[in-house]
């Protein structure tokens, strides 16, 4: 039987955009109780305004593991970690700067890494963590190297962490390309060309939305046979 959501405790990493504010919405339209995280409190309270549910904002920047440490200590014990966050930058490997690649894996690799330290204590034993990966780290693509790797990173800790941290549920949801507000770099005038010109070359026909993935974030969270896994939710990129 699916693990039910209502009045649960969910804390969504990412939780002020894209995928992450999906997850959020759809979590607390089941009745959880949802924490919201991202460094932007302008863009929480933005993305609060769309939640209908209870969601409490938390400004935090995931790279410092302090604020990491107050966070957990400040929301005590939770059912579900979720964790969306990232920096992506997608340059030649040539042309990437150190600067690019430790913001990547200071939000990707090392926020997930504090994140897991200071909840994994407090999580229940039938609660789970979401790890965020892609599928860069499956279909290469120029320019998505240092993306690849981090994506790739995320998928071998989830399932070293769904050993170590059993009975808690450890799995990496991998996204195909979805339109969201990760995409705004694109020039405004080609975004839509380009998302159209993606999505055609997948067997579905179009990019992923934000509800899809969250559609598979709440199966994660719910479905108490699945761990160590990685769920591929990418509109058949990897058919
Ligand atoms: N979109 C795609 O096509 C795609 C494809 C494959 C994989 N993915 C993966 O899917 C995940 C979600 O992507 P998305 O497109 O939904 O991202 P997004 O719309 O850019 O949202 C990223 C979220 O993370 C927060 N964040 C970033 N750095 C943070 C930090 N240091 N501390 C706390 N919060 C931080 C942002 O808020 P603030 O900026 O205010 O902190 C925002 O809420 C990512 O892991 C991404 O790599 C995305």
């Amino acid at each position: 039987m699916a693990i039910a959501l209502k009045g649960r405790t969910v804390v969504v990493v990412g939780g002020s955009s894209g995928m992450g504010l999906a997850v959020a919405r759809k979590a607390a339209a089941e009745g959880a109780l949802v924490h919201a995280v991202g460094r932007s409190g302008d863009r929480l309270l933005a993305a609060k305004a769309t939640i209908a549910g209870e969601v409490t904002l938390h400004e935090v920047d995931i790279c410092h593991e302090a604020e990491v440490a107050a966070l957990a200590v400040n929301i005590g014990p939770i059912d579900h970690l979720i964790i969306t966050a990232a920096n992506n930058v997608f340059k030649p490997f040539v042309d990437i700067t150190t600067s690019d690649i430790e913001a990547m894996l200071w939000t990707k690799l090392w926020g997930a890494v504090h994140l897991v330290r200071h909840f994994a204590s407090r999580l229940a034993a039938d609660g789970s963590i979401t790890l965020f990966g892609g599928v860069a780290a499956h279909r290469a693509s120029p320019g998505a190297s240092i993306v690849a790797a981090l994506n790739a990173s995320m998928e071998g800790l989830s399932r070293t962490l769904a050993l170590e941290l059993a009975p808690i549920r450890v799995n990496t949801l991998a996204p195909g390309v979805v339109d969201t507000p990760a995409w705004d770099f694109l020039p405004k005038a080609d975004r839509s060309h380009t998302m159209a010109i993606m999505g055609s070359s997948l067997p579905v026909g179009r990019v992923g939305r934000s509800d899809d993935l969250a559609d598979a974030a709440l199966f994660l969270m719910t479905n108490g046979f699945t761990t160590g896994t990685v769920l591929h939710v990418d509109g058949g990129a990897n058919a």
